[in-house]
Parts: C-alpha cells; structure tokens; sequence
C-alpha cells in the first residue's frame, strides 16, 4: 500500500504485484543500465531482455532509429548467453528488486532451445516466470517467426511447460491473422499468460540512398503507433480467451495509456520505448496511477 494513494496491488500468475507496471523486454537489459538512474524496486517488475542459449552478439549499429510514430530497433537478441545470466546477471538484479518482480525474457533458434534456456534457470532464486519471445526466425524452417505458426507455438510452449513448473507467459506479435486464436492455442499448450504486443515489422531508408537507416536494414517498430494496436489485442485476448491474465504492452506513454490496457482487463501493462527515452517515466506513471492522475 502506497502511502496517500490507491493500492495498486494485485495478483499476477501466483505472485503479488505491487503494481501493475513492468519494463518491457529489451528496454531495461538486466537492470544494471538503470543502476542509479530509477528505483527499480518502485516497479511492479522488470522484464529482461531476451537470453538465449549461446551469446550473441547482435546486430550491426546502428541499432535503433528515431521516427515520428515511434522508433524502429534491431538489436538482434544482443545478451550474455543462459549460463552468464544465471551466474552473474540475474543474481545481480534479484539482489536488488526485491519488491519488484521479476520474468525472464526467453529466446530459441530451435523449439529446443527454447525449452532448454527455461530448464536451465528454472527456480533460479528471485525470478517469477517466464515470457517466451516467440518473434524470433525459426532458423531450421527458412526464418519465419516461430509466432505465425501455431504448430510451432504449441511445441514451444509445450517443450517449456514440460521443463518448468514455473509461470510462463507467451508473447505474441500484432502481426497475426488472428491473435486471439494464436493465444488459444498457447494456453492450450501450458502458458499461464498471453503478452501482447511485440514489435511490428518495418524499414526506413537512410536519406539519398538505398541502404537502411538501421545496421541490419529493417527491424521492429515500437513506440507510440503501437498503442491502439496493442489495446485491440489486449481485448480481444481478454475476450476470447474468457479472462485469461494479459500482459499488455505498446505505446504506453502516461497513466492514461495505462488505464487503457487496464479497463480492456490487463492485469499488468509493460512500458518500454517510452522508458528508453526517459527512464524516470515508469516512476512517475507510478505515481500519477496512484494519485489518480492522468
Ligand atoms: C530496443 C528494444 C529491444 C527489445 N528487445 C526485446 C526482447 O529482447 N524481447 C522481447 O520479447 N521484446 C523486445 N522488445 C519489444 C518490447 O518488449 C515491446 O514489446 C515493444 O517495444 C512495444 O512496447 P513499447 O511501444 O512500449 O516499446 C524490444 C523493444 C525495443 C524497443
């Protein structure tokens, strides 16, 4: 409980919530960027960037490009591979957010991979659940995103049920025929909870030539354009699945955007661009959702 404002609490896949408001996945790394920067132990929790079995390295800079509807990114899954983040990075974090929950942001290039970075920091101390990136190439099916095939969502989320007893939530791109129906099929499959929206798929050229303005050509838009579009999901998630948990996540910028997600029945709601840009936001949505600001 806040001291003179509403309490926000609530609870999420199991566990208490202090609020409703997390980082999203890849705008926050593992926390250590945002060290003295924000309270990380304000936050309802934080999402880590995607880890995936081996490091990677990631994609070519630039990495993120400005534009007036948001920003287009392509870091290509950048991070320090499971078994550092077990060792090192996540212990970090959850020494520190105590208060705050944490999820663990996970990526495969294979359906295996996926259920192998989840078995290998299943129960590590401090983490609540995990998301499951499904936005990523399948490398043996020529690179179509694992998310627009509902056989391979069913395989992923089943493979990873089957190594964790844990809260695992699926993410899901706003790109798909019919999001609602791709949700089912993961619920189905074990996942506790629905994320929605990840990126869009997009590409601006660089002025006077044909090249990219991003190192790896086009990447993933993000930002305010995103807000009507993630709200929809949201909804329709909510709607279809009869009540299923929604992390809702996309163009939120205030307290308001928040309550959008909220009254389409979102039980947690992710900034992230917003946050890269200025990381005091979050604490400050915080505080107008308790004020009752907008
Ligand atoms: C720089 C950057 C990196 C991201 N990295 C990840 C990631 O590692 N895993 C993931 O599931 N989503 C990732 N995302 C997507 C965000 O978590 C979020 O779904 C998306 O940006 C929409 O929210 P926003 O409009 O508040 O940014 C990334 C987004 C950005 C901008």
């Amino acid at each position: 409980m806040s001291v003179g404002g509403s309490d926000l609490s609530r609870t999420f896949l199991g566990r208490r919530f202090q609020n409703p408001i997390l980082l999203a996945s890849g705008t926050a790394g593992f926390g250590r960027e945002l060290e003295g920067v924000m309270d990380l132990d304000r936050l309802g929790g934080l999402v880590t960037k995607a880890v995936s079995l081996a490091p990677r390295a990631g994609n070519r800079a630039p990495r993120v490009a400005e534009f007036r509807g948001g920003m287009l990114n392509s870091v290509g899954l950048a991070n320090p591979g499971v078994e550092r983040v077990r060792a090192e990075f996540l212990p970090w974090l959850a020494a520190r957010a105590l208060r705050a929950q944490l999820l663990v942001n996970v990526v495969g290039f294979t359906v295996e991979e996926y259920g192998e970075v989840v078995a290998r920091l299943d129960g590590a101390p401090g983490i609540a659940g995990f998301e499951l990136n499904l936005s990523c190439p399948n490398t043996s099916a020529g690179g179509i995103e694992f998310g627009a095939d509902s056989a391979c969502v069913q395989r992923i989320v089943a493979t990873c049920r089957a190594r964790t007893r844990m809260p695992l939530s699926a993410k899901l791109s706003p790109v798909l025929p019919d999001i609602p129906a791709m949700a089912l099929v993961a619920r189905d499959a074990g996942a506790d909870a629905i994320t929605v929206v990840n990126t869009i798929p997009g590409l601006l050229l660089a002025e006077d030539t044909a090249a990219g303005r991003l190192g790896n050509g086009n990447g993933g838009v993000s930002g305010p354009a995103l807000l009507p579009i993630g709200v929809l999901a949201a909804a329709r998630v909510v709607e279809r699945t009869g009540g299923m948990p929604v992390i809702g996540v996309g163009g939120v910028r205030s307290a308001a955007d928040v309550r959008q997600y909220l009254r389409v029945g979102a039980g947690l709601v992710g900034i992230g661009t917003a946050a890269l840009a200025d990381p005091r936001l979050p604490e400050r949505i915080i505080r107008d959702l308790e004020r009752g600001n907008g």
